[in-house]
């Protein structure tokens, strides 16, 4: 099986692993979020613990259990999880950020529910920038520190895919990137990918397909 043989290659190893879909507050009731379940990286922190690692598991939101060995920090928006996995990365061995993190919030979250009437038949929101957390911890990553990106597309031509793996690793700086396809039918809720990972001179490393915790598995091998 996948876990049978993965021995204790990480043994001793501190791993690191964000896992889920921000959530961005817009008022006490309400939210803007992504459909991330959580499955990869949960599978990741089964995997790695396998190995004998000790885990680390940044929880935004999840939908699935996560495993009840690993040290549980749970967060809700963007900038909790920043907070959370740049102070986890400071002692980490191996920090991967399987998260879907929003790329924007809302400028301010309202105090008190936003009524309907308050507009008219249109609403604008007003957003702002998050940080990229992945690029910040590739700015700060401790010597030896092995840091993992992902990258979710739904571009269908899988040339372009890569191109656009290739450009995203050029920005985020990371040592390897995980690409793969999402769509309406695809990635997130199942419980099976396809990723092609991308070393930090763009170069394929590794192509796997087939349940999240085979997946996770070809992930941990590109650790040594
Ligand atoms: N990520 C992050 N901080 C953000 C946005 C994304 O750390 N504010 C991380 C994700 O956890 C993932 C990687 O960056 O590991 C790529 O996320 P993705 O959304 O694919 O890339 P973006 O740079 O946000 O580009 P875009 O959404 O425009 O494709
Ligand atoms: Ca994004």
């Amino acid at each position: 099986g996948v876990l049978a043989g993965a021995g204790a290659a990480l043994a001793g190893k501190h791993v690191v692993i964000t896992a889920g879909g921000t959530r961005e507050p817009l008022d006490p009731v309400r939210f803007l979020g992504n459909r991330s379940s959580g499955k990869q990286g949960v599978a990741l922190a089964h995997a790695a613990l396998a190995r004998g690692a000790t885990v680390t598991l940044i929880a935004a939101n999840l939908e699935v259990a996560p495993p009840t060995e690993v040290e549980l920090r749970a967060v809700g928006s963007a900038l909790e999880l920043e907070v959370a996995v740049t102070a986890a990365a400071a002692v980490a061995d191996v920090v991967i950020m399987a998260a879907a993190v929003a790329d924007y919030r809302p400028v301010a979250a309202r105090a008190d529910k936003i009524k309907k009437d308050e507009t008219g038949g249109t609403m604008l929101l007003e957003l702002t920038r998050n940080p990229d957390i992945l690029a910040g911890l590739a700015r700060t990553k401790r010597s030896g520190q092995v840091l993992i990106g992902f990258a979710a597309e739904t571009e269908t031509d899988s040339v372009r895919l890569l191109e656009l793996g290739r450009e995203k690793m050029a920005r985020k700086g990371c040592d390897f990137l995980v690409v793969n396809r999402v769509g309406w039918a695809e990635g997130f809720a199942s419980d099976r990918n396809a990723i092609t990972v991308l070393d930090h001179g763009g170069d394929i490393v590794c192509e796997a397909s087939g349940s999240k915790l085979s997946v996770a598995g070809r992930i941990l091998d590109l650790i040594t």
